[in-house]
Parts: structure tokens; sequence; C-alpha cells
């Protein structure tokens, strides 16, 4: 198991779904964890639960102060800082494109771009203070493919893709790798907003859309994020990382995967020739 007893991490939207998940996974490997989130009463009680290698901050991430307190926190409080989750988000503004305001075109972008924008230049500030870090932001598959998700979280998640490999270039030769996760549906308080709050269904649905047929959980994606953090993944930077059972590889079964239509094939290259 990686050890990141020397890790300072700052997690935003640690609170919930898959920060709380990414949280846990440090914590019980020796890291010391900032959860960095809107909601207090959530925060503190992870904090409660967890012990003194973590601490909460109010933060909300579209605010430039906020992401500078967080990252401050953790320098004053745990002596440094490491590494940088990015994974505060909300789902935003739904609905056909011809419809969609540009009030929520901004507040969704303030979330999951401006957010993530910050987060990434103050880890690097605070980063090349020390020997470096890591940073890991939260993309999506609907930021690797459309028709995965609205169409600004769509917009946000290809440019977290964009700009995981453009920070990852200016940043290498400080020692700080930057790379990005992108889960595919996930069993979330976020998820199962979307639909009527019922957790065994959504887990069910989730489960039906996968190609391995099980359902992904905020652990499945915590484990890519703490790769992505570690040692492990040294050589590995201006990465996304795709968890989605391969939803995004074409891989659901097709007629073309049957022995049935090899032999249509077949059949078609003997009447041709
Ligand atoms: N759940 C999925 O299926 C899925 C799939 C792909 C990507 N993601 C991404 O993973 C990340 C985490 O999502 P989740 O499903 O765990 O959601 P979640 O709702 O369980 O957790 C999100 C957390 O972000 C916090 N947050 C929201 N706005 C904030 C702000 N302005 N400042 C600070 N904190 C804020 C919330 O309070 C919450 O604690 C998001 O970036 C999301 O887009 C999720």
């Amino acid at each position: 198991m990686e050890n990141f007893n020397n890790g300072i991490i700052v997690v935003t939207g640690g609170a919930s779904g898959i920060g709380e998940a990414t949280v846990r996974a440090l914590v019980t490997r020796g890291a010391r964890v900032v959860i960095a989130d809107l909601q207090q009463e959530q925060g503190e009680a992870l904090v409660a639960q967890l012990g003194s290698q973590t601490t909460f901050v109010r933060t909300d991430v579209t605010c430039e102060a906020d992401i500078q307190a967080a990252i401050a926190c953790a320098t004053h409080t745990f002596g440094g800082l490491t590494g940088m989750v990015n994974n505060a988000g909300i789902v935003g503004a739904v609905g056909s494109i011809m419809e969609t305001s540009a009030e929520a075109f901004d507040k969704t972008m303030a979330i999951l771009s401006r957010g993530v924008f910050l987060g990434i230049k103050h880890a690097a500030r605070a980063m090349r203070e020390g020997d470096g870090g890591a940073i890991v932001s939260l993309a999506s598959t609907a930021g690797v493919m459309g028709g995965l998700g609205p169409h600004v979280y769509t917009m946000a998640k290809h440019g977290v893709v964009g700009i995981t490999k453009s920070a990852a270039a200016e940043l290498a030769p400080l020692g700080i790798r930057v790379n990005a996760v992108a889960p595919g549906g996930t069993v979330t308080p976020m998820t199962n907003a979307l639909g009527d709050g019922d957790l065994e269904a959504l887990t069910q649905s989730i489960a039906a859309g996968s190609p391995l047929g099980i359902p992904c959980m905020p652990e499945d994606i915590a484990d890519g994020i703490v790769f992505l953090l570690g040692e492990h993944s040294r050589q590995i930077t201006g990465h996304t990382l795709v968890i989605d059972a391969g939803a995004t590889t074409g891989g659901q079964q097709t007629p073309f995967f049957s022995q049935q239509a090899a032999t249509l094939l077949h059949a078609g290259k003997r009447e041709a020739g």
C-alpha cells in the first residue's frame, strides 16, 4: 500500500462522495489532509471522525482568497503542501443549449473550471517552495467525449483535461506533476440527487450500465487519485486516467463481436470474391 507519511494534501469538495473517499484513503495511508469544502457541518463531522491528521477549512473554490486560505492552512498547520486534489463539483446547468442562460453557464464554469485553475495555480506556488508535488483534478468521462453530461459540464470537464496537459508541461521542471481522473457514473450524493434519492436503485442502474457489470463506488475513483498522488506514478504527468469500466472504449457488446458477425462477414467476402 502506498505510503503517504510525508504527505500533506488539500482535497476540495472533501466532505462528500469521491472527495470524502479520497480523504479517507489518504488518511489510512498516513497523510495529513485539509478538507476544503462549502459544507461546514459535514466537513467538521469528518474531521471529528478521522482525528488530528485532518482539518477542515470552509472553502468556496470559486473564490481565490478561499483557495489561498486552504493551502495556507496546509502549510501552517502541517508544514507544507505535497498534494492537491481539485475535486469540488456540481452538475450545474442542465437542459437544451438553446435554453441555457449565460448566468447558469458562468456559475457552472466558476466551480468546475475556475476552481480547478485556482487550485492548480496556488498549489503550484506552494509546491515550488518545497520539493515539488502532485496535483490531481477531477475531469469526467464527459470530459473525453460528448453526450455523457450536460453541455456546460462537458465543456468544463474537457477544459480540465486541457489545463492538466498544459500545466503539466510548465510545471514538470519544478518537480510538480499534474494529472486528472475521469470517472464514469459513480454512486455519490451528486448522482443520487439526479434521481429520486433511492441509493440502491442508483447503484443497480450504474452497475447495469457498466461494461464490467459492477457499480462504480467513490472508493474506486479514490484509488486512482491516490495512485496519481503517490510515488508509484512518479513518471506520469499530463495524463487523464479514465475510470469507467471501459464505457468510453466503445467496449459495449456489439454485433461485430459475435460469431454470427464473423460468419456473415466471411460470407460477404466470398460473395464479393
Ligand atoms: N459522481 C459521478 O458520477 C462523477 C462522474 C464524473 C466526475 N465526477 C466529478 O467528481 C467530483 C466529485 O463529485 P461527487 O460525485 O463526489 O459529488 P458530491 O456532490 O458527492 O461532492 C462534491 C463536493 O463538492 C463540494 N462543492 C460544491 N461546490 C463547491 C464549491 N464552490 N466550493 C467548495 N466545495 C464545493 C460539495 O459541497 C460536495 O461536498 C466532481 O468534480 C464531479 O464533477 C463525478
